[in-house]
Order: C-alpha cells, then sequence, then structure tokens
C-alpha cells in the first residue's frame, strides 16, 4: 500500500476511519443484541398494549430468525473481508492484493497472449509489416494512443509537429531511422542566429534567400544580397541548404517547413528566436516488438524511404513497387529525356547533363524544351501533385543552370498524368517540340 506518498502526515485519519468503521459493525451487532433482549411493556395477550382505530394491536413478536441471521451474516462478512482485504485505514489486508498488482497480471496476461501474434511479426520485414493488415491495426491503435495528439491522427502533423506522411524528413525516413527516432526521441535545436547574420535588414535578406532556396515567391535583390550571409546558416543547414538529417537540420530547399508557412516574417523569426523541438523517447513504454510495428505502422503512412539494407526482403522483391527500386536515376528514350525520382523526392539523378544534351542542341536550333511531369496514383493525391510539381521544377531549374532561357521551357501537363504507381509514376519527361 505505500507506494504512493499519502496525503496525510500522520496515521491519525487511519486510525480514525478504521476505528470508526470498526465501531459501526459493532454498533450494529450490539444494537441487535440489546433489542434482542429488552422486553417492551407487554400486555398479557402479547401485544404491546397500544390499539388505534378501535381494533388495531401492535404485536410484540421478536425479529425472524432468517432476517437475524442474514444481519450476522452481513457483519462477520464485512469483518472478514476487511481482514482479507484492503479497506480499514491504511491496513493492506492479510491477502496483500492491491489494484496494482491485479492490473499488471492482467497486463502479463494479456502479452503473453499477444507473444504469438508478435511472434509472426518478429521475421518480418517493414515493408512485409506494413502489407500484414493485423500488424498494421495494431500500429493503428497504439499511434492513436500514444502519437495522434501530437501528430493528428492521419499522422499529418501541424505547425510545430512533423507531418509523418509527406517525405520529408528532418531525422530520416528509412525504418532505421524512424526506429531510432521512435525509441530514443529527438530535439532538434536551432541556436538564435540574428546575431551571426547582422543588423534587420541582414536578416531579411537573408531570408529572401532562403526562400529562393525554397522556390517560394521572393525579392531576388535581397535574395541575391543574402546569400552570402547564409554561411551562418550552412553548419547545420549544409551549404547547398539541404539539411543534415544527423542533427535534424531541414533541408529548406524542400519548400515544406514544420513551423511556419514559407514566407520571410517566420524565417526571420526562426533566424532570431531559434527553436527547440522535442519528440519524446518511448524505448520504456513499448516493447520492441510493438516498436518494430509501429515503426511500419509510420514508415508505410506514405513518406517512408527504402533502408539502407532492406532488411529481411528477398533479392527479387515486388518490381519497382512503392519504395522499391528507389534511387533516381535518368534514361534517354527516343529523343525523350526520362528522370526518375527516388520515392518522396525531388532531387535529379546524376549524369542529367549528358542526358539533355540533345534537348539543348535542339533548342539552341530554336525548338521548346518541354517537361512533363507524371503523377504518381498511389497516396495522397494532393501531395503526389505537389510532388510531381516540384520535380518538373527541378527539371526546369536544371535546364536553365545549362543555359536554356526560361522563355524556351514549356511546362505541360501530360495528357494522362496518372502513371500509376512505382518508379514510372514517379518521372519527369523533357522532349523537344
Ligand atoms: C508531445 C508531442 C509528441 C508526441 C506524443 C509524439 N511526437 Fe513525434 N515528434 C514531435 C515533435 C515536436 C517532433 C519534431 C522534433 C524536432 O524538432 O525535430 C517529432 C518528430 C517525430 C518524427 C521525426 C520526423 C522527421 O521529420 O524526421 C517521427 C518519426 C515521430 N515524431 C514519430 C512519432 C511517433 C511514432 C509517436 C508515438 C509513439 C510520436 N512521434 C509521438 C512531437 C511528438
Ligand atoms: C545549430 C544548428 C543550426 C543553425 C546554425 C541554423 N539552423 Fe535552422 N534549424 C536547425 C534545426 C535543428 C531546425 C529544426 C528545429 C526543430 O524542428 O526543432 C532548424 C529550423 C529552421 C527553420 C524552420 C523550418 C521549419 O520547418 O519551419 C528555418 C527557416 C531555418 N532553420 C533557417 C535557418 C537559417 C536561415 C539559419 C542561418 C541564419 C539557420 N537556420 C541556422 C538548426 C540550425
Amino acid at each position: 500500500m505505500n507506494h504512493f506518498p499519502s496525503d496525510f502526515t500522520s496515521n491519525f485519519w487511519s486510525i480514525f476511519i478504521a476505528g470508526a468503521t470498526l465501531l459501526g459493525i459493532l454498533g450494529c451487532l450490539a444494537l441487535l443484541w440489546i433489542s434482542g433482549k429488552t422486553q417492551a411493556m407487554t400486555a398479557a395477550d402479547n401485544t404491546t398494549g397500544h390499539v388505534w382505530d378501535g381494533d388495531l394491536r401492535e404485536m410484540n413478536n421478536p425479529l425472524p430468525r432468517w432476517w437475524v441471521g442474514l444481519f450476522v451474516i452481513t457483519c462477520v462478512f464485512s469483518l472478514a473481508y476487511l481482514y482479507l482485504y484492503p479497506g480499514l485505514g491504511s491496513y493492506g489486508g492479510s491477502l496483500g492484493w492491491t489494484q496494482s498488482g491485479q492490473f499488471e497480471r492482467e497486463v502479463s496476461k494479456g502479452n503473453e497472449q499477444m507473444a504469438p501474434i508478435y511472434a509472426a511479426f518478429a521475421s518480418k520485414s517493414t515493408e512485409e509489416l506494413t502489407k500484414d493488415a493485423q500488424a498494421m491495426a495494431i500500429g493503428d491503435r497504439l499511434f492513436m494512443n500514444n502519437c495522434a495528439q501530437c501528430h493528428g491522427s492521419d499522422a499529418r502533423g501541424s505547425t510545430g509537429f512533423p507531418n509523418l506522411t509527406d517525405g520529408h524528413w528532418n531525422w530520416g525516413g528509412t525504418p532505421e531511422q524512424i526506429h531510432e527516432t521512435i525509441a530514443k526521441g529527438r530535439t532538434g535545436v536551432m541556436t538564435p542566429m540574428a546575431a551571426a547574420v547582422g543588423g534587420a535588414d541582414d536578416v531579411r535578406n537573408l531570408a529572401h534567400h532562403v526562400l529562393s532556396l525554397a522556390k517560394a515567391p521572393h525579392d531576388s535583390v535581397r535574395a541575391n544580397l543574402g546569400r552570402d550571409k547564409f554561411v551562418a546558416c550552412a553548419a547545420c543547414h549544409g551549404a547547398d541548404g539541404k539539411g543534415n538529417q544527423a542533427l535534424g537540420a531541414p533541408d529548406l530547399t524542400s519548400g515544406v517547413f514544420v513551423h511556419g508557412p514559407v514566407i520571410e516574417a517566420h524565417i526571420v523569426n526562426m533566424i532570431n528566436q531559434g527553436k527547440t523541438g522535442v519528440m519524446p523517447a518511448w524505448d520504456a513504454k513499448f516493447t520492441p516488438e510493438q516498436m518494430k510495428v509501429l515503426t511500419a505502422y509510420v514508415w508505410g503512412k506514405g513518406g517512408g524511404v527504402a533502408g539502407a539494407t532492406p532488411a529481411a526482403a528477398p533479392a527479387a522483391a515486388a518490381p519497382a513497387a512503392a519504395a522499391g527500386n528507389d534511387a533516381a536515376s535518368v534514361a534517354v528514350e527516343n529523343g525523350v529525356v526520362k528522370f526518375f525520382f527516388a520515392t518522396g523526392k525531388a532531387d535529379l539523378a546524376s549524369g542529367a547533363d549528358t542526358a539533355l544534351a540533345e534537348v539543348i542542341a535542339g533548342v539552341k536550333q530554336g525548338k521548346k524544351a518541354i517537361v512533363s511531369g507524371y503523377v504518381d496514383s498511389s497516396g495522397n493525391a494532393a501531395q503526389n501533385e505537389e510532388l510531381a510539381k516540384q520535380r518538373a521544377f527541378a527539371v526546369r531549374d536544371q535546364l536553365k543552370a545549362l543555359g536554356v532561357a526560361e522563355d524556351s521551357i514549356e511546362l505541360k501537363k501530360p495528357e494522362n498524368t496518372d502513371a500509376g504507381a512505382g518508379a514510372q509514376a514517379r518521372r519527369v519527361e523533357v522532349s523537344l517540340g
């Protein structure tokens, strides 16, 4: 009973309550005994002698035996119960029963029953688990009870709490990285940086440079002025602004922010105030099997990135399915340059320059470069559209970087944008027109 500190500092109330309880029960028995002994004034005919309404008389019968018996049994039961179980002040009862003990017994019984179910999960890879309906149902319950209050019941997050479905990861989206995030927790720290940047105007200029990195609307004069100031940020966000997952420093070029909108005011605020974001650690709360299921649930929400070692997945795994076949690449087929992208990413594969050589030659002859992005039909439609757009922009920017004038580039939606799922759906084509 003494697991928890009592509200009371002395035994007084415990003894008082125990005493009052016992006296109450003993008092009941005494009352019964006394009333059995006491003789009311009795007339010769065994009535009390009172007469109402002319002929209504009160009998002086003893209490029925069954009633007295029940009364005594009740009192004896109470005393026995209070001896065996907690109830008398702080006395814990001779059986040593506690609520928390019973709870723990029930939990371990539940765990025993779940063990064979979890054992079946142990041999499965993260990707296989995402296809196991039972595992995902368990993952869903774990997520709703433990994660949804911060990340939302659809795992899409909100300001300050990252969206776990969009393929943008501050700490990495492979099964191993997600597992580590959940198990150990994460603390992302950005120190206030204004002092390192300069005056208020320098901070604004830098903010516009960051907007330009994010391909968001910006003032290009300010962005140019602010470019050099980015050295203050490069230690964490990288010289190219693409972030550092070891520090949880976001990719500022992604156009997806967690802490606010992609606008000057938010970036200025971040530079001036800094930010510390804390994701709590969960390894003390979950069993390793639960951690595995939860990791697969989060990974399978749409943003997961293929792991460094594709776990236990057989080598000839599903062709180009959701997260498989994930490296960015580029190919030229019949004069059409096809850029394939990694899941959730808009980064171009290396070798773009060589692949685009023919297109660039065509543009020099006065043709137009037509850039079309295809949309993945699996997962969230709006996000896939946005991603297809970002990928098309990345290709356009690459063309511009290779000296193609903006008015020679045409961004065109393909007739049939829905390209199914898999690697084919994550492509942008460049052709001459
Ligand atoms: C108290 C609020 C809170 C709860 C509860 C919470 N998280 Fe988080 N989580 C955060 C915050 C805040 C971050 C961002 C940390 C940072 O600043 O980098 C985060 C980050 C993450 C990330 C990393 C995202 C990235 O971009 O790399 C994952 C994965 C994650 N949480 C999963 C979970 C799971 C699974 C649970 C439930 C077991 C959970 N979180 C419960 C607040 C929470
Ligand atoms: C000490 C490392 C560090 C430095 C230096 C740093 N940052 Fe950050 N920055 C971070 C981390 C970590 C986060 C994520 C904070 C979090 O989620 O808790 C972040 C977040 C941000 C965000 C918010 C993105 C969002 O999701 O809303 C912006 C904008 C940003 N940084 C811009 C800058 C700029 C501009 C500079 C240079 C003046 C800079 N940072 C310097 C580590 C750093």
